[in-house]
């Protein structure tokens, strides 16, 4: 029997942090082998917030695609792939413009955020108003079961599966099965200054590519309990900046337990708190650096062509997608 599919991705605007880790790379590395996996480089997607900011998007593919090797994903299996090189995903937005209504776009609740924290409302672009149709593309052309994301992202996998069922009713076929989301354990990390959001423009990130100078910066200064003054001051562990880090990277859990018993009853200062943070984060990233330090080998040149060759594999399955697409909406005037 064929394995399931699974699909996920990012859009190439910058290094892959923490947030990215607990929201979906961890479900990539576990899920790896069980299912074939396809990793999307939406460099598009990427563009429709960024279409005048062309070089920042180039930069980024090959920083992604280092970071995906560096994180762990094993590249003799899983497909990793540029979204512009396979037209076909466009050319099924195309098609699934129809299936959606303008209203349903429009009240997308990720969209409407994304509008507001990018300083689009005074222009939005209709290709990014669209990006929820040419995403579920994205999943769709490789017909994919499992779609490994972060919370934000549930209203997009939502569309795809309208998109998937509306298509497969109207023109009476089953080509697209109903993909099915797949959310990290933490439903969003907060940034090192406790806000929700994680973003380079906000300074509270971790990338997966920090150095150690730059992690200890972070750590130290993350926010902690704001009502506790002194050491010696009974502090709050829940919604914690430090302790939410502690219990997803720090592997030593008796220790996590151990802090957070004195930090409640006014027995550790923050400083140790911080400190420790600040070990467990480096005995995380260290293997990441050493992995990554092997792919920065290979030159700019070799990289983008393994990427070109991946995803010259993943095109072909698209092709097949879309002459059956094609044929259900009889439009296959070839044959
Ligand atoms: N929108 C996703 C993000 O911003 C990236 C993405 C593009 C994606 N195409 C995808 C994720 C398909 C899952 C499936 O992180």
């Amino acid at each position: 029997m064929e394995r399931k599919r699974l699909l996920t991705g990012d859009r190439p605007t910058g290094p892959l942090h923490l947030g990215h880790y607990v929201g979906s790379l961890q479900n990539r590395l576990k899920l790896q082998s069980e299912y074939e996996t396809f990793i999307i480089i939406a460099d598009v997607q990427a563009l429709t917030d960024n279409y005048a900011n062309p070089d920042k998007v180039r930069a980024n593919v090959l920083e992604v695609y280092k970071d995906y090797y560096a994180v762990g994903l094993d590249f003799t299996k899983v497909h990793i792939f540029i979204q512009s090189l396979i037209p076909e995903i466009a050319e099924l937005t195309i098609f699934f413009t129809n299936l959606v209504s303008h209203a349903e776009v429009l009240r997308n609740p990720t969209v409407k955020t994304e509008i507001l924290e990018k300083d689009l409302t005074s222009r939005v672009p209709l290709g990014f108003v669209m990006y929820p149709v040419s995403q579920a593309a994205d999943i769709l052309f490789c017909k994919a079961n499992l779609v490994p994301v972060g919370q934000d992202q549930a209203p997009m996998i939502e569309i795809a599966k309208d998109i998937a069922l509306r298509f497969n009713k109207i023109y009476k076929t089953d080509i697209f099965p109903t993909p099915q989301a797949l959310f990290g354990n933490v439903s969003r990390l907060v940034g090192t200054d406790g806000n929700a959001k994680m973003s380079k423009s906000l300074g509270n990130v971790i990338n997966l590519n920090s150095t150690t100078e730059h992690v200890k910066k972070q750590v130290m200064s993350m926010y902690t309990d704001p009502t506790r003054i002194h050491t010696t001051d009974k502090g709050k562990v829940e919604s914690n900046p430090v302790f939410i880090y502690h219990n997803i990277f720090n592997d030593n859990s008796a220790e996590v337990k151990d802090l957070e018993d004195r930090y409640r009853e006014g027995k550790v200062g923050d400083k140790e708190v911080k400190e420790k943070l600040f070990l467990a984060l480096e005995k995380f990233l260290n293997p990441i650096r050493d992995r990554r330090a092997i792919i920065e080998k290979k030159s700019p040149q070799e990289l983008l062509a393994d990427l070109i060759e991946s995803t010259n594999y993943v095109r072909k399955i698209a092709k097949q997608t879309l002459i059956e697409v094609k044929e259900a909406m009889k439009i296959n005037y070839e044959g």
